[in-house]
């Protein structure tokens, strides 16, 4: 290889390397497997070994382990965060248990707990009180989101009563609920953003984000494992777990004392059954022997201790045949490919199709036609495939090759910087687009409309009755021709009729949400309604306007303002007016109540007692401005709980004054 071509092959990798860490660690969407990433760290490392004056001090080779993200500070752990060994067998945890007993002899206990398939996480208490979080990071040191944390209802913030240290670390892992992570997941695909891949990709994408507010509206859960004490505190790990029980912390109750390996092969055993009946994920099991003596006496490899193993649940996989890819259009018109396959048994049920996610995931497989897949079904909900079977392929079978234009309606495809899914651009005449966006706006959320259902719009959609939202308030002329039709009866269309008029008195917060721009949910819609109060003054809005609203950041004003710059989507909301649809939120206007802060501005930033609207509605009532990024206009910044760090050293770098909600209040009088 030529110097020159090593130097462009060592940028490209470099480039490639990068882009996969922040899909990894920002996103939380690994776009390909840890394998294959090593595998290109590792040719990137032989490269920059062959062309030393290539090499980069900042190159991805230079990052061990871990990646630490820049907005967080990095703290060094006290006690290192080690893995677990594993184990896959029953063989291999006999052959551990054998260790064990050469070591220390018969006389010993075992603790079995399950393993959480969540983010580990490592609490320091003082005084009883918390005072740090840090992520496991490459497990030397790691990202300080005590901010974050603290938004965990689980955890405690301050401890009960008790003979508690006065410093101590505790160990446990953070993780979402499997229902929590549907719900939230659904939110982000009605919102257009890509989902998430698993509940443990959520929560640590969540535990990751610059603003705690949003972090406490996403339930995440802790479960505490292992207690770090300066001094010998007890005699057992068991011990341990029961003081820091009524210390406040939340232990899992499945844990066990075991007496021998039997009671552990028991305990997997029945776990490997009951699993699927909890309501989190687990991918196996943790056994720690219970002494603390004992465990010094074992003491630790160079990663992980010798006390302790972890057993891994086998998750479900089969061999089927790749019959072909389908692509769905969604609402947005984002596409998301799906394989179809020859129906297999699978964890007790007949799989027919299993979800692809988007074009680097079919690039990722390297799949060919007629290929033999693994196919998986672990905690998600929906089975994957994993690989593919290279021996069992043929050699003159094609590659699949991503879909150029819309399965749809033909139109070429796009893709925006930065975002793994492709769109189909042709939101006026795509038919699932225009479906999708009919039925989001009758749908539960939005405007609920009473006797009319996804269905219905499908068919009033392919008979030529409605192609676009306002041709729902025109159905009630066409009510002969419905009848006719022979497909509903008169008592449905009349109920449709009724849904449809009632829907009507529907508030702003419900229509805007119920249009359907890209990333407007349900909240954002009723910040918008709340923030700008009718539909002239959001249309007119520009983009530094738009965020000064509360949660209202650069992606979503410019969202907003691409929608309502479409001279056919303002044709659209002017036609819904004219048809008595709410575009005016009844909230009352703002009315003065005094001057006291008028020419003051501020920022609201954490959660309070009262809502942060009402702050805002006080503030404004008062004459005061809110704005919406720190600044030296910015008079003041009002602080409650958990506000994001970022803020408040940018605050404390411009000398900005920093006040509580009382002081606010006290400036009022
Ligand atoms: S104990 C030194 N207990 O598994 C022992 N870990 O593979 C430290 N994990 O990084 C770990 N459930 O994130 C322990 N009941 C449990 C666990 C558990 C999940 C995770 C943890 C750790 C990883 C090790």
């Amino acid at each position: 290889m030529s110097p020159a071509e090593a130097k462009k092959q060592i940028e490209n990798l470099s480039a490639e390397l990068r882009q996969h860490s922040y899909n990894y660690y920002v996103l939380a969407m690994p776009a390909i497997s840890d394998f294959e990433f090593d595998k290109k760290l590792e040719a990137l490392g032989a490269l920059e070994k062959q062309f030393p004056e290539f090499a980069d001090p900042d190159s991805p080779t230079q990052k061990v382990g871990g990646f630490i993200t820049k907005e967080f500070k990095t703290v060094k752990h006290r006690w290192p965060m080690l893995s677990l060994g594993n184990t896959y067998n029953e063989q291999e945890l006999f052959d551990f248990d054998q260790r064990i007993r050469k070591a220390i002899g018969v006389n010993f206990e075992y603790v079995c707990e399950l393993k959480f398939d969540g983010l580990s996480m490592s609490l320091t208490y003082e005084h009883g009180k918390l005072v740090r979080a840090v992520t496991r990071g490459d497990g030397t040191q790691g990202d300080e989101v005590t901010t974050n944390v603290r938004t965990i209802q689980t955890i405690p913030k301050r401890l009960r009563p008790g003979n508690y240290p006065d410093d101590f670390e505790i160990r446990g892992e953070v993780f979402m609920h499997l229902k929590a992570f549907e719900r939230l997941n659904e939110e982000r695909i009605e919102n257009g953003e890509p989902p998430y891949a698993n509940p443990r990709n959520f929560a640590s994408g969540t535990v990751k984000l610059q603003d705690s507010g949003e972090v406490a509206k996403r339930p995440l859960d802790c479960f505490l494992y292992f207690l770090y004490t300066d001094k010998p505190y007890f005699k057992t790990h068991w011990e341990s777990l029961q003081a820091v029980k009524s210390w406040g912390f939340q232990v899992n109750e499945h844990s066990r004392l075991c007496n021998n390996i039997d009671g552990v092969f028991a305990f997997i055993a029945e776990w490997d059954k009951k699993r699927f009946g909890l309501s989190y994920d687990i991918d196996g099991i943790v056994i720690k022997v219970n002494s603390y003596d004992q465990q010094q006496e074992l003491g630790f490899t160079a990663k992980s201790p010798r006390w302790a193993i972890s057993y891994k649940f086998k998750a479900e996989q089969v061999q089927t045949d790749l019959i072909s890819v389908s692509y769905q259009v969604g609402r947005t018109g984002a596409v998301t490919p799906v394989a179809n396959l020859k129906p297999v048994l699978l964890a007790g049920t007949t799989v027919k199709r299993a979800t692809l996610h988007n074009a680097n995931e079919i690039l990722r497989l390297d799949l060919h036609q007629g290929d033999w897949v693994y196919v998986e079904k672990g905690g998600e909900i929906i089975p994957k495939i994993i690989s593919v079977n290279l021996e069992k392929r043929d050699p003159s079978a094609p590659a699949i090759q991503y879909v150029t234009h819309c399965p749809a309606c033909g139109t070429l495809l796009e893709r925006q910087e930065g975002e793994a899914a492709f769109y189909c651009p042709n939101d006026e005449s795509c038919p699932p687009q225009i479906v999708g966006k009919m039925q989001h706006f009758i749908g539960r959320k939005a405007m609920n409309i009473d006797g009319l259902g996804d269905e219905t719009i499908e068919t009033l959609y392919q008979k030529g009755f409605i192609r676009h939202i306002s041709d729902i308030y025109e159905l009630h002329t066409h009510a002969e021709e419905l009848k006719q039709m022979g497909r509903f009866g008169e008592k449905s269309i009349s109920n449709m009729l009724e849904g449809i008029e009632k829907s009507k008195q529907m508030p702003f917060e419900k229509v805007l949400f119920g249009l359907g721009i890209r990333y407007i949910g349900e909240t954002v819609a009723k910040k918008l309604a709340h923030h700008f109060k009718t539909i002239d003054n959001l249309m007119a809005a520009t983009l530094e306007e738009l965020v000064v609203a509360e949660e209202i950041g650069e992606r979503i004003a410019h969202s907003l303002v691409e929608y309502f710059g479409n001279e056919k989507h303002r044709h659209e909301i002017e036609q819904l007016k004219a048809q008595g649809l709410q575009f005016v939120s009844d909230e009352k206007e703002v009315v003065l109540q005094s001057e006291k802060l008028s020419g003051k501005t501020f920022i609201i930033s954490g959660t309070f007692e009262r809502s942060r609207d009402e702050l805002k509605d006080i503030i404004e009532q008062n004459g005061g401005k809110i704005l919406s990024s720190i600044s030296a206009k910015l008079n003041y910044l009002v602080a409650g709980d958990n506000m994001g760090p970022a803020k408040l050293e940018k605050a404390q770098k411009l000398n900005i004054p920093i006040i509580s909600d009382g002081e606010l209040m006290g400036m009022i009088g």
